[in-house]
């Protein structure tokens, strides 16, 4: 199935807790190639027998294009049934393979799948026949260092089920988060060189200089960056800059807290809790001079009004 066509070649990845609808559109608004959803359970999905409005279980922005859904999950037929459920909304629907966390690989789904190979054939080749949107799919390389070769046989299993695009981050379900993914991007090259899709690399690209790197070293098509967007959705504009004049602006701390009322705007339009609107004021404040007694007052707000006084305050004294 083809793919939408990306607004560039740096993708936003997926992070549960914080690549709300807001923050997606704003990355999008600032170059973002493509966009996903925090990972998205099959069963949240399916287990109401109608659903009126999808934004019961997920939100997004028309503005926010192209974009992904991610899906977890183990059992088969609910995931063509999510996904059926989904399709109209998305471009994409995206198929997670990597997430490490207990509560997630206890259901046998997430990076556990890795070590499903006959099921994951069998949930691809249903699920790409069964929908009319691209299915793509986000891999960790193994479990751990003895098995981080995993990818390689759900890579051309992905391949020839019809899944059009892998995402590879380049780390073992062991490692977490820890450790530096730079020195594992030889996986994202050897995978590069396995299928003939498009592949996406992921792991520690915090630079548009690492991203030109990552492309350099492995080869990848599309590379997907995380938690550099963090608190700094303008990374998209500086990677796409950079790749087409070779240079990029850097911001002040009056720029990036003028990034952050932008999020609180466009948070207005969606369900977004406070507390996590909270999290990404937090996001906006690292790095800053005085930051550690702003985050401080930060986490004592209960409103948005207070919280906007903090920054309102913040802003007047830095311009
Ligand atoms: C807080 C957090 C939440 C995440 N949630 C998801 C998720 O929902 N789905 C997913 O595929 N990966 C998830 N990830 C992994 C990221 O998509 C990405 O693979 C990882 O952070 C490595 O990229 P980075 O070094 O650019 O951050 C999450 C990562 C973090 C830090």
């Amino acid at each position: 199935m083809k793919l939408p066509k990306f607004k560039s070649r740096f993708f936003l990845a997926p992070m549960s807790g914080i690549t709300d609808p807001a923050f997606r559109l704003l990355c999008s608004e600032l170059g973002a190639g493509l966009t996903t959803t925090e990972l998205t359970s099959i069963h949240a999905i399916t287990h109401k027998g109608t659903i009126s409005d999808i934004r019961e279980f997920v939100q997004y922005s028309e503005k926010e294009s192209p974009r992904s859904i991610q899906l977890f999950g183990f059992d088969i037929e609910k995931t063509i049934k999510a996904a059926k459920i989904v399709e109209p909304y998305f471009d994409i629907i995206d198929f997670n393979m990597g997430c490490p966390a207990d509560h997630i690989t206890a259901q046998q789904a997430g990076a556990a799948l890795l070590q499903k190979p006959e099921h994951v054939k069998e949930l691809f080749s249903k699920l790409v026949k069964s929908v009319d949107k691209p299915v793509t799919v986000k891999v960790r390389a193994g479990i751990s260092n003895d098995s981080c070769y995993l990818f390689k046989n759900i890579a051309r299993i992905a391949e020839e089920s019809g899944v059009s695009m892998i995402t590879l981050h380049a780390r073992t379900l062991k490692q977490g988060y820890s450790g530096n993914a730079q020195q594992q991007w030889t996986w994202i090259k050897e995978l590069k060189e396995l299928v003939s899709i498009p592949v996406v690399g992921n792991g520690d690209v915090k630079s548009p200089e690492d991203a030109e790197r990552m492309i350099k070293e492995t080869g990848c098509d599309y590379v997907m960056i995380g938690r550099a967007a963090q608190g700094n959705p303008y990374i998209f504009k500086q990677l796409n800059d950079y790749f087409e004049k070779g240079t990029y602006n850097t911001l002040n701390d009056a720029d990036r807290i003028s990034y952050f009322f932008k999020y609180l705007e466009y948070t207005k339009d969606y369900n977004i809790s406070f507390s996590r609107i909270k999290d990404h004021a937090m996001d906006y404040t690292k790095g800053m001079i005085g930051g550690s007694k702003l985050r401080k007052a930060i986490t004592i707000t209960k409103d948005i009004n207070e919280l906007t006084r903090i920054f309102n305050k913040l802003f007047k004294q830095i311009i």
